[in-house]
């Protein structure tokens, strides 16, 4: 690993097969030694960069350098990353350290599919970091995981000596770790330097002034196309005043030389002058085209749920969960009136997920009447969903489409993806299920994958929303605005269970 190194990309353009447009087009971009932050809307292309860049994905044109020994910690945690049992087995004293460090256990291989995501998250960048890269690309690498584990995280993060390329939605993440961030907007990218928020700044003093630029170009083309107006009008009546100086109309040849002075202006002052001024209209309508300003989507939705006529949403007697490994949850008596919104907090791997599930057995509320957003979707499942969308009547799909739009994707892009983003999955499951005017929303690290504008849309709908919600979330920002009541799940090492207080 070299703190010379550094990836810079030529001309970059890629377009997956079907997909109506390129994602990514001429981009070049320079990644020095450090973080870049990667950031966009969900589909922007931020993990397709990361791929193209670690070579699991080939551009269509252009030129990547420097992109050598690199890895890609994936954003998705269906499957345990390759060579993980090869980490698992060094003894060396820096692997055993780097394990201690981010608590990884031997026994997760062959655990995988029963650990919490947020156990996989750290065992997935513990592996990319034993692999000694050179060029580190992260996906997301703050989803799931608790305040505890993101600390570790940050701290291992920060001695990464080579090329960095992280994708997150954690503002704070990448404010600590980014010496500039690419602003993905299909199918371009700009780079700011510094972290999220100075990039931020950047990005809208850009927008402001591009506002601006474009705003007096208009004003000076308007005014050009008036004063070509008011010249013509001023030819056209030199030429009418010529045409009445006596010239007989038999004269053909005289006539003729009229007609070709009205035609090209050629015989009077004001005929230069309207040619002159063409010139500039045509310049000034150039600069008109040149001082685009990125369109910005309408955001924001409304849900139209509704309360539940029931007494309860659920009622549990006081009981206990196993969690595997001889270890159970015990919970007291826990209920919802239809009108509550509950948080439920704790570690990694103390059950919030499991008692999600748990009681999404028990409810007293119709199928069709809940709003379900599990953890993770996996990519096949994903797929799934988007085939069931796609065959909804035409006016339906327009509406669940409207909802993607108006979360800040491309509704199109999304319906002839081949593979959904894990963000774009979120969007749709949350426009199917708002089609259904909810009594009940349950969702499991809801702000996981989502693009921060989706995020800021989520936290205002569910705060308005009537219904009852049950949600999990490490984000506390996120909790603090949608939530009123907390169970908070806590360890109790003497009795090898953990508790809900
Ligand atoms: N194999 C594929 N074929 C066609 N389209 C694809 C394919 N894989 C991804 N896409 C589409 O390309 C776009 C970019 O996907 P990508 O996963 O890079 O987005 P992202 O910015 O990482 O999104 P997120 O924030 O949700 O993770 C999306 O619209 C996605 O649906
Ligand atoms: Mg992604």
């Amino acid at each position: 690993m070299s703190s010379e190194s550094s990836v810079a990309l030529r001309d970059l353009t890629f377009c997956y097969e079907n997909a109506p447009e390129p994602l990514i087009s001429d981009l070049s971009v320079h990644f020095p030694p450090g973080f870049t932050g990667v950031i966009g809307a969900n589909g922007a292309g931020k993990t397709t960069l990361l791929q193209l860049v670690t070579g699991a994905l080939m551009p269509v044109a252009g030129t990547i350098h420097g992109a050598e020994n690199t890895i890609y910690c994936e954003q998705r945690t269906d499957v345990p990353p390759v060579g993980f049992a090869d980490m698992l087995e060094d003894w060396g004293s820096e692997a055993f350290e780097l394990r201690g460090r981010l608590g990884i256990e031997f026994e997760y291989l062959e655990r995988w599919h029963t650990l919490s995501h947020g156990e996989r998250k750290r065992a997935q960048i513990a592996h990319a970091l034993w692999c000694k890269p050179a060029i580190l690309a992260i996906d997301e690498p703050t989803n799931h995981i608790d305040s505890h584990a993101r600390e570790l995280l940050v701290a291992n993060l920060k001695r990464f000596q080579g090329v960095g390329l992280i994708v997150s939605h954690d503002r704070d993440l990448l404010d600590e770790l980014c010496v500039q961030c690419l602003w993905l907007e299909p199918p371009n990218g700009y780079v700011y330097p510094g972290g999220f928020t100075h990039a931020l700044e950047q990005k809208e003093l850009g927008r402001d002034s591009a506002i601006r630029e474009r705003r007096k170009a208009v004003n000076e083309y308007k005014r050009l196309k008036r004063e070509t107006v008011r010249r013509s009008d001023k030819a056209a009546r030199a030429d009418s005043d010529r045409s009445k100086r006596g010239l007989s109309s038999r004269d053909s040849d005289a006539r003729d030389k009229i007609n070709l002075a009205r035609v090209s202006g050629k015989d009077g002052q004001a005929g230069r002058l309207l040619r002159q001024l063409d010139g500039r209209v045509g310049q000034a309508g150039n600069r008109v085209q040149a001082a685009q300003v990125t369109k910005q989507h309408e955001t924001g939705i409304w849900l139209p749920g509704s309360r539940s006529r029931r007494d309860m949403l659920f009622e549990l007697k006081a009981g206990k969960i196993p969690l595997g490994a001889g270890r159970v949850l015990r919970f007291p008596q826990l209920s919802m009136k239809p009108e509550d919104q509950v948080a439920i907090t704790g570690l990694n791997g103390l059950g919030k997920s499991t008692l999600i599930r748990f009681i999404l057995t028990r409810v007293n509320v119709p199928l069709e009447k809940i709003i379900e957003m599990p953890q993770e979707v996996s990519a096949v499942t994903a797929q799934n969903i988007l085939d069931q969308a796609r065959t909804l009547p035409n006016e339906q799909l327009g509406q669940v489409m409207n909802v993607v739009s108006r979360l800040g994707s491309r509704p199109q892009r999304l319906l002839e993806s081949k593979q959904p983003s894990p963000g774009e999955v979120r969007k749709l499951l949350l426009a199917l299920g708002m089609a259904r005017s909810p009594h009940f929303i349950v969702m499991d690290e809801p702000t996981n994958h989502l693009d921060l504008p989706s995020i800021e849309a989520l936290e205002k709908v569910l705060a308005d929303c009537p219904c009852g919600l049950l949600l999990v979330s490490h984000d506390q920002r996120f909790l603090a605005r949608v939530a009123d009541t907390s169970w908070h799940i806590k360890g109790d090492e003497q009795r090898n269970s953990v508790v809900i207080v």
